[in-house]
């Protein structure tokens, strides 16, 4: 069977190598989402390996369909009690260099790692969602229970006008009982959490399937191709072989590779039965 290419590197493959080298290989507009979270400020050291954030940001927006979407999962140091910023930093230079900034989510985790006695508990991440131009596939999650639904009642839906009034629509609505979703996600995160497969926990700093699954769903159609330039234990690769996407991923720590690699093959196999 001939495998499938993109450009140099053949798809549905991690490559040990550094991002940025990594993604000079992919050809312009060639990639439909990329789901990914770098390692921040200095938080954890993974072996050691740094990147140069402005070279991945401008890759990102080569490699980027029209319409094609980033998801970046960022926090921020806090050092001498004052945060880092680096989050607002890397927004700002993404809006820079031609990516529209179409929202700013909230990972909001069910446990925190490191709790600190002078602030509240740090107890989030930001998910930017960067797109080049209008996001081309849309598919928003509506799983919000709507807390007016009874099943039957039709209610009058409001709007604002162009001075800014308050006025209600003629003709009457139906109330869903789901709504689309909010911007702040809430999802469990940590051990039996995250994910159920215990080798990913050989990886310092995995982020939660459903978190990579919910944008995977949100932002990309079946056959399209998915990048994780920070691929790490493999999430974000999982996710997209789930759910009949392409992936493509960089990963610098060939331990981590492995890890990844070992992870991803029981669900290769369940997906050469299923076809
Ligand atoms: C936050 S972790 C990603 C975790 C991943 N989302 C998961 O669920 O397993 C960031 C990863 O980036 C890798 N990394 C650091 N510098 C890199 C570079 N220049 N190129 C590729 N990967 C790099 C680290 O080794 C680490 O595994």
């Amino acid at each position: 069977m001939s495998k499938e290419m993109i450009g140099e590197l053949e798809l549905n493959r991690i490559y040990q190598r550094d991002c940025i080298e990594g993604m000079r290989m992919l050809p312009d507009n060639s990639v439909d989402l990329t789901v990914t979270s770098p390692p921040y400020d200095d938080l954890r050291k993974y072996n050691g390996y740094s990147f140069n954030f402005e070279d991945v940001a401008k890759e990102l927006y080569r490699v980027t369909k029209e319409g094609g979407v980033v998801i970046w999962v960022v926090g921020d140091k806090t050092e001498n009690g004052c945060e880092s910023g680096t989050s607002f930093r890397q927004a700002l230079f993404f809006k820079e260099i031609g990516f529209n900034l179409h929202d700013t989510m909230i990972y909001e985790k069910d446990s925190i790692s490191f709790p600190e006695k002078t602030r509240y508990y740090q107890i989030f991440e930001y998910m930017f969602v960067f797109s080049k131009g209008k996001p081309k596939s849309l598919n928003l999650i509506a799983d919000r229970k709507n807390k007016w639904y009874n099943g039957k009642k039709q209610i009058k839906g409001h709007y604002r006008t162009d001075s800014g009034e308050k006025a209600r629509h003629n003709k009457q609505n139906l109330l869903k009982e789901y709504g689309v979703r909010f911007n702040i996600w809430r999802i469990p995160n940590g051990h039996q959490k995250s994910t159920l497969d215990k080798i990913a926990f050989e990886h310092p700093a995995i982020f939660p399937e459903k978190l990579a699954k919910d944008h995977i769903l949100s932002w990309s159609k079946e056959g399209d191709c998915v990048l994780d330039p920070f691929m790490g234990s493999g999430t974000t690769a999982k996710m997209a072989l789930l759910h009949d996407r392409n992936y493509i991923g960089f990963e610098i720590s060939e331990d981590y590779v492995k890890i990844a690699e070992e992870r991803l093959e029981m669900y290769l196999e369940e997906e050469s039965y299923a076809k």
